[in-house]
């Protein structure tokens, strides 16, 4: 049987430069959708697929998500003595226990694979899920993301596995794209390539990597070398296409639509999606987003 998948790393070092100014101060991760934090969904998304254990990779200027994800205790207290029991109760219930988080600093933002290695030590010898903050998951079942991709773990009895989902044809140079290899059902299939960004016209499929991976432990070794490779950062591809050809690497086809936070269009997008499905907003939010929509056409004719 395969080892379950107890730890979870989120890289959270980066320097969110696309986002300036907002992310001078405040990391992007701690950017809100809606009322949570986007580092918070993905938390949501990790424990929800039984996640014990959260390694967070930060960098400077980063401490405030440390701070978001321990219990404070001033706040709890106030809550309780003006009697709002119902937002305590909901602060307390996502509050993960002592001992549930590990925070590792980068020291340098080298890459996305330099940012896994650092985790290497609190990860140890087991596999472990790995989960892009910026990239939000929204499922249009009742799994998340990573919960899909835990049975499809169990289904394989372990492997190599990583979130895909269809891009257009022309942008398939802007992602990580995997050709499909043997079909193994439920929309899991055997990867046969994986290419980073590959030129117009030649890559295998139409299928991107998500930003959500189960990867085995070996992966640090490969890592351990550190070496460069496109835009002068340590790429995590770069060590997957070598693990590739130790171990299978398996592509789970994510049901539901992908929101890159780290980008504005993406972002402004989630807050829209998110809101529109939030039971308590989205009436009034419709009602308002259409109203400015149609005021806005009208502004353009
Ligand atoms: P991105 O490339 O999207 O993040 O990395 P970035 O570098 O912060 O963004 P831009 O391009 O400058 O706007 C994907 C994820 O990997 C983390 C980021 O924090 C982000 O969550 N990352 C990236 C690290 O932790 N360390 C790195 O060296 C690079």
């Amino acid at each position: 049987m395969a080892s379950p998948i107890r730890k979870a790393i989120l890289p959270v070092a980066g320097l969110g430069t696309r986002f300036l100014p907002a992310t001078k101060a405040v990391p992007k991760e701690m950017l809100t959708v809606v009322d949570r934090p986007v580092v918070q969904h993905v938390v949501d998304e990790a424990r929800a697929a039984g996640i014990e254990h959260i390694v967070f990779v930060t960098g400077r200027n980063k401490a405030v998500i440390e701070d978001h994800f321990d219990r404070q205790y001033e706040l709890e207290d106030t809550l309780k003595e003006r009697g709002k029991l119902k937002e305590l109760d909901a602060l307390r219930a996502e509050t993960m226990g002592p001992g549930m988080t590990s925070f590792t600093r980068q020291q340098l933002p080298l890459g996305l694979g330099h940012a896994v290695w650092c985790a290497r030590d609190i990860i140890g010898n087991e596999p472990f899920a790995l989960l892009l903050p910026d990239m939000l998951h929204m499922s249009r079942g009742r799994n998340g993301c990573l919960a899909q991709m835990v049975d499809a773990y169990a289904k394989t009895g372990g492997g190599n596995h990583i979130a895909v989902y269809e891009v257009p044809d022309d942008q398939t140079n802007q992602y990580g794209i995997v050709g499909q290899g043997a079909n193994i059902g439920d929309g899991v299939f055997k990867i046969s390539k994986m290419v980073e960004k590959p030129a117009k016209g030649t890559a295998p499929s139409n299928l991107a990597i998500s930003g959500r991976y189960i990867l085995q432990p070996e992966i640090f070794d490969l890592l351990e070398n550190q070496e460069r490779g496109a835009g002068n950062e340590i790429q995590l591809t770069d060590s997957m296409l070598k693990l590739a050809e130790e171990q299978e690497f398996y592509g789970v086809t994510f049901d539901g639509a992908i929101y890159d936070c780290g980008s504005k269009l993406g972002f402004l997008m989630a807050n829209v999606a998110y809101a529109l499905a939030r039971p308590d907003i989205r009436g009034p939010f419709r009602h308002e987003l259409n109203a400015l929509l149609a005021a806005n056409q009208r502004a353009a004719e």
